[in-house]
């Protein structure tokens, strides 16, 4: 076995939104009704939705991925002044069919060639993201699709991430945590995973515990990270 950068993975796990799946697609969607407000509605409309998982967490009002990405589309809509009949529908329809990164097909393949197990740990809802991963014909790639749904709290709540590593049956330095988020990155190593930032907005590092083992890009480089250079792979 040759050197690799991060050693003794078993497991892959992904964050879904923003990682797995480009979140901005669904506005994008409806470029046709939003005219330039698209980006405007898509980032403010992403900002909310986290801030409502954050807050019904602290205040232990939890409710599925599916609520909270629908409130936060209506006060998004609201404050950008769009009213138009028929568009929350629409938007909301368009989160099913979210567009996948378009490394992220081949990156998981190649994980899954050499052997190491791959799964999503997401905020999502069941429904959400079997309907997102079914669209972007992921599922023969993933050994799980665990949701939040399964502890009733959102991200970055340690029990989320304990979920994974108790899915798994192995101790949490095993697995190697992706995610875009940094604030999901950051908390996923404080709980105990491996973790690759994966930096594809180029944003600023978090002033919260704890850094992880790595930045990257984009998804491509990961085989780079967690397989050895002398199998070819
Ligand atoms: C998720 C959010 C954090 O998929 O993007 O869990």
């Amino acid at each position: 076995m040759g050197q690799t950068k991060l050693s003794g993975i078993e497991v892959c796990v992904f964050d879904a939104y923003g990682t797995l799946f480009d979140v901005s697609s669904v506005a994008r969607g409806a470029q046709d009704a939003l005219g330039d407000h698209w980006q405007g509605l898509s980032d403010l409309w992403r900002s909310k939705q986290l801030q409502y998982t954050w807050l019904r967490g602290l205040a232990g009002h939890h409710a599925n991925f599916w609520q909270v990405t629908g409130d936060a589309l209506d006060f998004a809509l609201t404050t950008l002044k769009i009213d138009q009949p028929g568009l929350h529908e629409r938007l909301m329809k368009l989160y099913l069919s979210i567009d996948a990164y378009p490394e992220v097909p081949a990156t998981l393949q190649k994980l899954k060639d050499a052997g190491l197990k791959t799964a999503i740990l997401s905020n999502g809802s069941p429904a959400m993201l079997n309907a997102a991963v079914d669209n972007a014909k992921l599922g023969k790639m993933l050994d799980a699709v665990l949701s939040v749904e399964s502890v009733g709290v959102f991200k970055p709540h340690p029990d989320v991430y304990r979920l994974a590593a108790s899915h798994f049956a192995v101790p949490a330095e095993k697995i190697c945590f992706l995610s875009s988020n940094a604030w999901d990155a950051f908390s996923a190593k404080a709980f105990g995973f491996r973790v690759l930032w994966c930096n594809r907005f180029g944003q600023a590092g978090e002033h919260i515990p704890e850094l992880p083992d790595g930045e990257i890009e984009t998804l491509s480089s990961l085989p780079d990270w967690l397989l050895s250079q002398d199998t070819g792979q």
